[in-house]
């Protein structure tokens, strides 16, 4: 079966999903996006996608071209058709098609399109021996709470950090740790969680927002605060949290061993937590 497109309500195959080249959002990248995955098939937190979807076009002031509500039967429908074990639905909203020119066009409709592709699962071996990470200078826009398709400074870094043989880039701006190009961060000290707070300055991920209420039902004391770099190659533990990648843990940063240069504990509870609550 071909993977599966969706533009502007209809579905096709993807291949058939086509914009125009005056589409702002290859043009400007005057669009915002969302990530889904499926688990045992269903979307996973498709209202707090939404409701983020929602809340990004705001920002940009997009009227939305479909409704929240029609989303929902949209990419239920999607993963049907794709028909996969597990999928993983990509949406993408732009401005729409008009002549270049930078101020929002008075006529155009906006562009909505969907993507399902098969969830391809993470490498079993980086979970369980961690990966590494670089850190890069966060040259990002002042409105990362925006899933914004403007994703050339997380382009750049991601490849950097590949380059370096590392899987995830962590932005670090005025010396403190915002998130990564695909990632939130978090890091453990002295057994206690940290992560950057929700703001302008991370995604506010739905993954993140999972984990951190897990450690707090759980009794894990949590702080939601700037957290310096010092502290990050100082901490016990590192990890990544996000839609594609879970939780994972970072045990080289910058070429040393974060902590004991293996998985950490709390990282590994967090872990079996999250699994559990996916039933
Ligand atoms: N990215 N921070 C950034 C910059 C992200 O791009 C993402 C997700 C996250 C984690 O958010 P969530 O837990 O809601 O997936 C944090 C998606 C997966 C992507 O661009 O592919």
């Amino acid at each position: 079966m071909p993977d599966i497109g969706f533009l502007n309500g209809r579905f096709m195959p993807l291949e058939e999903t086509l914009v125009p080249v005056e589409d702002r959002g290859f043009q400007f990248g005057d669009g915002v996006y969302e990530v889904i995955r499926t688990y045992h098939g269903r979307p996973f937190q498709l209202d707090a996608h939404l409701a983020r979807l929602e809340r990004s076009a705001k920002g940009i002031e997009l009227p939305v071209p479909v409704q929240t509500r029609e989303w929902q039967g949209y990419v239920v429908e999607g993963i049907r058709r794709g028909g996969y074990a597990e999928s993983k639905v990509y949406i993408q909203l732009t401005r729409g098609v008009a002549p270049r020119d930078h101020l929002f066009p008075a006529a155009a409709r906006p562009t909505a399109v969907m993507t399902i592709r098969e969830m391809q699962p993470l490498n079993p071996a980086l979970r369980s021996a961690g990966v590494a990470a670089v850190t890069v200078e966060d040259l990002r826009w002042g409105r990362c709470d925006i899933k914004s398709v403007n994703l050339l400074p997380n382009v750049m870094a991601r490849q950097r950090a590949k380059e370096s043989g590392a899987f995830e880039a962590i932005f670090v701006r005025g010396g403190e740790v915002t998130e990564g190009t695909v990632s939130n961060v978090m890091l453990v000290r002295g057994g206690v969680l940290m992560t950057e707070p929700a703001g302008a300055r991370i995604l506010s991920g739905v993954t993140r927002a999972i984990v951190l209420a897990l450690a707090r039902k759980e009794g894990v004391s949590v702080q939601e605060r700037a957290v310096g770099l010092d502290e990050l190659r100082g901490a016990d533990e590192v990890l990544l949290t996000g839609t594609t990648v879970e939780i994972l843990p970072v045990v080289r940063l910058d070429g040393a061993p974060v902590g004991t240069g293996k998985p950490g504990a709390l990282t590994a509870r967090l872990s079996a937590w999250f699994q559990d609550s996916l039933g």
